[in-house]
């Protein structure tokens, strides 16, 4: 009853979102046994990154702020870790991020035959020269998501951030990607008074959980209204209220990150049994709800 299908049937619409658990494939395996519909890896990229320096990451009173620095082993290495998370019998998306429509190919080449879909990250908000700094330019990112599709017929879906998000799905669908998930982290930063500098080693970072959740939904709501693809919701989700909210704005599925860090994997199943539990009572499908609170 709650099974979707984006490209990929999943058995419920819940997904582990990409960079939180998803650089072990036995963490990621361990989520796709605690009942995600399917695991986003962390985004891998052409080399090894370390990351950015200490402290990468922030509690905040209604989130967190991250910068990571998309720190990563490089995918060649990650393919041994995408075979382990395969062993949780889940959809595996692997998330991609690259500054070249030739990177982009030589990565999903490469992993194709054990990835069950593709993120590419165009939408990373605090590291240089990558993420939301190639969606800025327009071009580029047509020419990036062109080559994605002319390499794979596997699933493709692109991360928007709150930037050019309505141009950058319309070029997603011009370009026959499968669908698009909305958002990543915002733009964030905090200043140590003590010290007199940023509070993070990477000074920018990017902002989750609860306090993005209304800019989520209406970049979901807009796209939703704009697309013909999938829309995938992801930002602040930590109840099944969430996600329902999401899916009434237009998303056939819904990611969840740092939800995590408050529920536990737990939170998965509760997603889940909350979703089965009001359909029971609406008497309806669950895509029968998708969208339909969204009047233009
Ligand atoms: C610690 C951390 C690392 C993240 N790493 C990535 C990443 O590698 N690639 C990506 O596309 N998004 C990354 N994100 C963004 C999440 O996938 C998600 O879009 C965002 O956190 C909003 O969802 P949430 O509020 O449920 O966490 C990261 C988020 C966090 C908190």
């Amino acid at each position: 009853m709650l099974e979707v299908f984006i490209g990929f049937t999943m058995d419920n619409p819940t997904m582990l979102a990409s960079g939180i658990l998803g650089v072990s494939g036995y963490t990621m395996r361990r989520v796709a046994k605690s009942g995600a519909g399917a695991i986003v890896t962390k985004s891998v990229g052409i080399q090894e990154r370390e990351g950015n320096p200490g402290p990468v990451v922030l509690e905040e009173e209604f989130g967190l702020i991250n910068s990571i620095g998309l720190s990563n082993p490089g995918y060649r290495k990650f393919l041994d870790e995408i075979r382990i998370a395969r062993e949780g019998g889940k959809p595996i998306v692997v998330s991609l991020f690259g500054s070249s429509p030739e990177e982009f190919s030589e990565m999903i080449n490469y992993l194709e035959g054990e990835a069950d879909g593709f993120e590419l990250n165009l939408s990373c908000p605090h590291v240089k020269g990558l993420g939301m700094e190639v969606s800025s330019d327009l071009e580029l990112s047509e020419e990036i998501m062109g080559e994605a599709r002319k390499n794979t017929r596997k699933p493709i879906f692109l991360k928007l951030g709150i930037k050019n998000y309505l141009e950058l799905g319309k070029i997603a669908e011009e370009k026959k990607l499968d669908g698009v998930v909305a958002i990543n982290t915002l733009p964030a930063l905090r200043i140590d008074l003590e010290f007199k500098c940023p509070s993070l080693g990477g000074v920018r970072g990017g902002l989750s959980g609860p306090c993005l959740k209304p800019v989520a939904l209406r970049c979901v709501y807009d796209l939703y209204s704009e697309l013909d693809i999938k829309v995938i919701g992801v930002g602040g989700i930590t109840s099944g209220e969430d996600a329902l909210e999401f899916i009434m704005a237009g998303a056939s599925a819904v990611q969840i990150g740092t939800g995590i860090l408050y529920k536990g994997l737990e939170i998965f199943k509760e997603v889940e049994n909350y979703l089965r539990e009001y359909l029971r009572k609406e008497k309806c499908a669950l895509e029968d709800l998708v969208g339909i609170a969204n009047v233009g």
